[in-house]
This record gives structure tokens, C-alpha cells and sequence, in this order.
């Protein structure tokens, strides 16, 4: 199966030499930008793949909505496989294109979207004909898990650990992204779309690491407590979907603390098979290549698409989700925060909540932060 790449950055050129040496596929043009196509293997017009009818599949890599989804879009007319590792694009067009490649006859494939190397979607759809997943999630931003266990076991500080991020080739072209958590965001809205038939894309929620800082790098080691940004979905008890990201707080005993650098850790947890723990490098070159790559495989196979005709947009429901959660707030408003306050240091109180469900934490934490409030907060693991 020949291969165009469309894409030659981080993950493009890791795509590109494993093409290479990997048994049954072979790489075809790769699109770049005009003026960029210095070599043979380069092209700048998308119509060259097209047109080229040795080509049967792309390999999506370039990141973003524009152009990818119009040349995604456009391969998959043309009857070539498609497959991307574009978490933003298909949190988007992700039905669309579905629909588009059931319509053309051919595949489209995106596990490498989510987890990087970790084989999350890639379990979850060959577990969803057999099993009932009832919730699903963990470590999905290999970025942020670097961030924070370089912050928190090398005493990096946050600017410098974004760097080093970036210059490994873990972030997002724009890394507000990963910081943001809207990166696992898009992830387990891909989940929750594999696993449950529906793509949330309202009523999400989202906190991610902006807000985390050395003193509370400090505070925490003083409580023995670890801090790891999560992403959580699942099906509540009136069917509905919940899925947000949120910071978390672990016991030194947990699996979590032991996920260092830009590794993740998914887990899915289905009525049959029971919690299920998938652990590997969430980010970079070789690691999200291979996931691309095995998509690749995956459709010489026969594998047609991860999600079904019947996959709907909609709307998460986190109402219902509760935990106690740690709190750095201005001592004057810490009484929107039912708990016991404790002592002021600095003007901020730092204490652990009384149980709260998800929706009511993120809704007073952006309502006070229009205020001017810095406030950091983090789920405290109960499981
Ligand atoms: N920026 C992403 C991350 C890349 O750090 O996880 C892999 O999806």
C-alpha cells in the first residue's frame, strides 16, 4: 500500500522513514509547503497525490483545521484511504469524514490522535461490538505530563519546562493547547465518540495547568501528594455522557505518580473485561508515528473506521460527577468553596473541599476568575 504524507514536520518525518522499513506499505510524495519541495519525494500540490492512482492512502500529520480537513476531505473523494494523528481536526470533522470515507468505499482511521504510541482508540473500538465500556480517560497529554513531573520531581519551573516540551517535540505548534488542556480535551472527545457513539462538543468542561505554580509544587509535596492532569469520561446513570480535564491529586501509592515524563496512561474500564491500564509515550516523533503506522497496517487489513454511521454530536452531562478537591483561593472568597478554610498564608487559603460535583467547581472557579481571582484547584483521587 502506497503512502503519501501530508506533513512534514515532528511527526510527518517520523511517518515518512518508517514507511520505509515497514513490511506491505511504502511511501509515496510527501506534501509540502510551495517553495519547501526540495527533494524528489516532495511535492506542494495536493493534486499531484490525487491524481496519482498508485497512491491508496494518506497519512494526515500536518496539524490543524485548514487546509487538513479540505485535503483530507479531497483524498477520500478521490477514493485514497485516510488516516491522521490531527486530534483538533477530527474533535471537528471527525462524522463528516467518517461519512466520507463510508461513502467512497474506503478508511479512515485516527488512533494516533489520541495517546500517541499508547493503543487507547485502537483497544476501545476492538473492545466496543463485545463490551460496554462504563468509563474511560487518564494521562493523555504527553506535554503537560512532562510540565508537571519536571516541576514537581526535578524542581524545573513552569516557563523552562514548556521549553524543554517544545524542544522535544512533545507541544502543539501552539502550546495553549496542551497547557490549557484542551488537547486531552479533543482526546476524550474522540473516546467517548469511539466508545459510546457520540461526540460531545458542548457542556465539556476543562481545567489545565495554567494556573500551577512552585508554591503549590510545595505545598503539595509537604500533603505527599502528586499532581497529573486527567481527562475523564463515561456514561452516567441516565445514559448520558460525561467528559472533562481537570488536575488531579494522587497518594504516592497510585500508578499515576510512576507516569513520568511525556508518557500517558489510558484506561478504559468495560463491564466484561474490567479496568484495563494502557501506559506509553503520550508525544513525539517515533511515538506518534508508529500509532499512524499501525492505522496504515490496521486498513491493509480490512479495518474500515472507528466510528459508526450512527455517531452524533452532543452534549456532556457533568453534573453528576463529584469529588473533594484541593483549593488554592484568595481567603476572601474561599467561603464559595464549602470546606474547612484553614490558615492564610500570603492571602490564599489552601484546603480540601467537601464533596463537589464537577459542573459546580469549574462554573465558581471561572465566575471568581472574571473577578480577577488566581485560584488553583485539583481533584483529590478517591478511587
Ligand atoms: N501535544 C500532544 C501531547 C502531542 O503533548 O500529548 C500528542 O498528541
Amino acid at each position: 500500500m502506497k503512502v503519501a504524507v501530508l506533513g512534514f514536520g515532528t511527526v510527518g518525518v517520523g511517518v515518512y522513514e518508517m514507511l520505509q522499513s515497514t513490511t506491505g506499505l511504502e511511501p509515496g510524495p510527501v506534501l509540502v509547503r510551495p517553495g519547501k519541495d526540495n527533494e524528489p519525494f516532495k511535492v506542494s500540490s495536493l493534486d499531484v497525490i490525487l491524481n496519482d492512482p498508485t497512491v491508496d492512502a494518506v497519512a494526515e500529520v500536518m496539524g490543524g483545521i485548514e487546509p487538513a480537513f479540505t485535503y483530507v476531505s479531497s483524498a477520500l473523494r478521490a477514493g485514497k484511504h485516510a488516516v491522521t494523528s490531527n486530534k483538533a481536526l477530527v474533535a471537528l470533522h471527525g462524522t463528516e469524514l467518517q461519512a466520507l470515507a463510508r461513502e467512497n468505499h474506503v478508511a479512515f482511521l485516527f488512533s494516533a490522535a489520541c495517546g500517541g504510541a499508547v493503543p487507547f482508540l485502537h483497544n476501545i473500538s476492538a473492545a466496543v461490538p463485545s463490551d460496554r465500556i462504563k468509563s474511560l480517560g487518564g494521562i493523555l497529554n504527553g506535554t503537560t505530563n512532562y510540565m508537571l513531573d519536571s516541576m514537581q520531581r526535578r524542581g524545573m519551573d513552569y516557563a523552562d519546562a514548556l521549553k524543554d516540551a517544545q524542544r522535544l517535540g512533545y507541544a502543539e505548534a501552539d502550546p495553549t493547547a496542551d497547557v490549557s488542556g484542551l488537547d486531552a480535551l479533543r482526546k476524550i472527545m474522540l473516546a467517548c465518540a469511539v466508545a459510546y457513539d457520540v461526540l460531545p462538543d458542548e457542556g465539556l468542561l476543562c481545567e489545565g495547568i495554567e494556573n500551577f505554580t512552585a508554591d503549590d509544587v510545595k505545598d503539595l509535596k509537604k500533603r505527599g501528594l502528586t499532581c497529573r492532569l486527567l481527562a475523564s469520561g463515561g456514561r452516567n446513570a441516565d445514559d448520558s455522557i460525561y467528559a472533562y480535564v481537570e488536575p488531579v491529586l494522587f497518594q504516592a501509592s497510585a500508578p499515576e505518580c510512576s507516569v513520568l515524563m511525556n508518557f500517558n496512561m489510558a484506561k478504559y474500564d468495560g463491564q466484561n473485561s474490567g479496568k484495563i491500564v494502557l501506559m506509553g509515550q503520550g508525544a513525539g516523533r517515533y511515538p506518534t508515528a508508529s500509532a499512524v503506522l499501525r492505522d496504515l497496517t490496521d486498513i491493509r487489513g480490512g479495518k474500515k473506521n472507528m466510528i459508526k454511521t450512527s455517531c452524533v454530536r452532543g452534549s456532556a452531562n457533568n453534573e453528576g460527577c463529584a469529588h473533594r478537591y484541593y483549593v488554592r483561593v484568595p481567603a476572601e472568597v474561599s467561603s464559595e468553596f464549602p470546606g474547612e478554610a484553614g490558615e492564610t498564608e500570603n492571602g490564599f487559603c489552601r484546603f480540601v473541599t467537601n464533596p463537589l460535583s464537577v459542573a459546580f467547581m469549574h462554573k465558581t472557579v471561572a465566575k471568581l476568575r472574571m473577578n480577577g481571582c488566581s485560584i488553583f484547584f485539583a481533584a483529590m483521587d478517591e478511587e
